[in-house]
């Protein structure tokens, strides 16, 4: 059930989070704002205890301001959940291309999380964290030689997703490790499930994983590679998914494959469902609650391991999105406006595509709010643009506000997952600082782009030097 109360309240008030009103626990991902998200006495929002006008005045806009509370609340929601519903052992790992940054791997691993990385980058941001190797699980559908070798020395759990990479790694480890490699076999499930066409990864016509009808092929040929050791099966199936059905057939098409590869001889004892669970980005979305969600999940595996007859395996999840997403907003300086008669007003802010490139990509839909006008009745439908030299670079369309000028905060809610991690610097636009918040303390975890960073790896070849440059 959504907790975003859906009042009449026609102001900024109506996204604030609902924690008070009802027994059952908050989950974030069923939230705009973040849980610490307030009205203080200047009608000013404020997160974790800072009143977001003010971060923007000390930090720069725009802003992406992440609530520690929040996201140690949805890692917490995740761990106990398992830990409730489930009768064998479970691990959940932060899916980190959601947001990979030294703060954030290294405020889910004090939660007890483990982490998946999907490339050498993402595997030296975990490492540098400080996140153990051995909870560590390295996905990606092209991983290179030097990147399996990063990950040989060090020490993590790899995820084989296709023959070349089973084969490279079967050398690389006979040459570079004198213990077998431990590994996961991703397999593609065939199930479908509804969410964007480009975030579904789960049916037969993927890119990633073994197709299922070389599952054999691969059992017969990973239990003769002593210098592998294959400890369980890993799919995921999409993300943004509400519907918690996909998840529980999964549970038992992994189940199967998991008897069939012990069939093999393979030592196989883990089962990784992946990610997918979806959050709230407007109050029509309704997604499952963090609990309700691992509920369905680990019941499923049971059952699925009752109907199979095999032992309980221990349960891996890798949710990204519902980890992060809903902790985090990005806060805006709006500049210039344009009103096209009888159509549609604009009002631009200072980002747009290149720190967000949801709405471009895939069509996201976003709700916002005025930072600095919480209680001013919301009077205007206006479109929210962005700065670059697109006109697609829309952030919302038909947005409900209240009269907007220049220099006014304009907060988008639910900016946590794929928005960082998917930044570029697109028009050579920086990308914003972020600060994590946390009772009434900032803390900057990513500093903001300056003209000088985004010269920093041009070089210009001596021949294209003519003495009017200016390189300074
Ligand atoms: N595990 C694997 C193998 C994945 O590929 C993903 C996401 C996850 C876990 C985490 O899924 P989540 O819990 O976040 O749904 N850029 C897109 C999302 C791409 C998701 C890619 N894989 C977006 O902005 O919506």
């Amino acid at each position: 059930m959504l907790s975003i109360e859906r009042s009449s309240q026609n102001t900024g008030h109506r996204y604030l989070p609902q924690i008070e009103s009802s027994n059952v626990p908050v989950s974030p991902n069923q939230q705009l704002l973040p849980l610490t998200a307030k009205v203080n006495s200047n009608d000013n929002l404020e997160i974790g205890g800072c009143e977001v006008k003010r971060l923007v005045e000390q930090y720069g806009s725009p802003l992406y301001i992440l609530d520690e509370a929040t996201l140690r609340t949805t890692c917490q929601q995740y761990r106990d959940g398992f830990a409730d519903y489930y009768s064998g052992e479970s691990q959940v790992i932060y899916a980190s291309k959601a947001w990979s940054c030294l703060a954030v791997c290294s405020i889910v691993n004090s939660e007890g999380l483990g982490l998946d990385v999907v490339s050498g980058g993402e595997l030296y941001t975990t490492l540098q964290a400080g996140v153990e190797s051995k909870n560590i699980y390295f996905h990606g559908n092209n991983k290179s030689a030097s990147e399996l070798e990063l990950a040989v020395e060090s020490g993590c759990q790899i995820i084989i997703d296709n023959w070349l990479e089973l084969k490279t790694l079967a050398s690389i480890a006979s040459e570079k490790s004198t213990k077998p490699i431990k590994i996961l076999l991703r397999l593609t499930p065939g199930i479908e499930c509804h969410t964007h066409e480009y975030i579904r990864t789960g049916h037969l016509d993927s890119k990633f994983g073994f197709d299922p009808n070389q599952i054999e092929e691969v059992f017969a040929f990973v239990a003769k590679q002593s210098s592998l050791e294959c400890i369980g099966l890993h799919a995921h199936i999409g993300s943004q998914i509400f519907e918690r059905q996909p998840h529980q057939d999964l549970a038992d098409v992994l189940v199967q494959w998991l008897k069939k590869a012990q069939g093999y001889g393979l030592p196989v004892t883990i089962l990784n469902v992946g990610g997918g669970l979806g959050i709230c980005y407007t109050e029509s979305d309704d997604p499952p609650s963090i609990t309700e969600w691992v509920k369905a999940v680990a019941k499923a595996v049971e059952s699925a391991c009752d109907r199979h007859q095999i032992s309980l395996p221990k349960l891996i999840a890798e949710p990204g999105r519902s980890l992060v997403g809903s902790a985090c907003i990005t806060a805006y300086t709006v500049g210039s406006d344009k009103e096209v008669p009888g159509i549609r007003k604009y009002i631009t802010v200072d980002g747009g595509m290149s720190d967000n490139p949801r709405p471009i990509t895939y069509q996201s839909v976003y709700r916002t709010i005025i930072a600095n006008k919480m209680s001013a009745p919301l009077t205007e439908t206006v479109t929210v643009a962005g700065k670059h030299c697109e006109s697609g670079d829309v952030v919302i369309k038909d947005a409900t506000l209240p009269k907007t000028e220049p220099g006014d905060i304009l907060v988008v809610m639910a900016t946590g997952a794929y928005n960082y991690s998917m930044a570029s610097n697109y028009n050579r636009i920086g990308r914003p600082a972020a600060v994590l918040v946390k009772d009434g303390e900032a803390n900057l975890i990513i500093e903001r782009e300056t003209y000088q960073h985004l010269l920093e790896r041009d070089r210009l070849p001596e021949r294209l030097r003519y003495p009017n440059i200016n390189q300074d």
